[in-house]
């Protein structure tokens, strides 16, 4: 399946210059979803993982269904304030602005092996915090799969030594 073509490109959202990479057009479309999910969930095959993980919000859409695919269970990285047990936080840059993200203490074990997902990896810095929060946890990460990469924005540079996988690259 081309999986860019239920990908819609907004121009000049959210700010001029910026080509926004909107799925919503592929997650209402159930087939094509699935067959997403699907097809990440072949791209990580011969990995072992024990958990995946994703930040809020668009991760949440790709990781929990890839955890249900894969039979593990998933743990949601959010932004400050929004977990309610004891957590660890770390800043980091977007393609366009700042922010903050948080993971529970106790979501992942010394030693798991931990697969991350995501909708995009842009300028990697969302991806990047992610990896430094679990290695803070003591999680072993085994991948990183996306539904989208921009190659031209070198995310993959920001976690070198960790697999990435993607199904649609601009
Ligand atoms: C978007 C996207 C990725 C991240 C990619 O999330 O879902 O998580 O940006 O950009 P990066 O590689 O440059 O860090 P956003 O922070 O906009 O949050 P949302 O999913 O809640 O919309």
């Amino acid at each position: 399946m081309d999986f860019k073509e239920y990908i819609r490109v907004i121009p000049d959202y959210p700010q001029p210059g910026i080509r926004f990479k909107d799925i919503t057009t592929l997650l209402k479309d159930g087939p094509a979803y699935r067959a997403a999910i699907e097809a990440l969930k072949e791209k990580v095959a011969g990995l072992e993982i024990d958990l995946v993980a994703g930040p809020e919000a668009r991760g949440f859409v790709v990781g929990a269904p890839l955890a249900i695919a894969l039979g593990v269970g998933f743990v949601p990285i959010r932004k400050s304030g929004k977990l309610p047990s004891e957590t660890i936080e770390a800043s980091y840059d977007l393609e366009y602005g700042k922010d903050k993200l948080a993971i529970h203490t106790d979501s992942i074990k010394p030693g798991q092996k931990v697969l991350i997902a995501d909708d995009l990896l842009a300028t990697g810095g969302t991806i990047a915090t992610t990896v430094n929060l679990i290695r803070q946890l003591g999680g072993e990460i085994v991948g990183a799969a996306f539904l989208i990469e921009l190659g031209y924005l070198d995310g993959r540079d920001k976690i070198q030594g960790i697999e990435v996988s993607s199904l649609v690259t601009y």
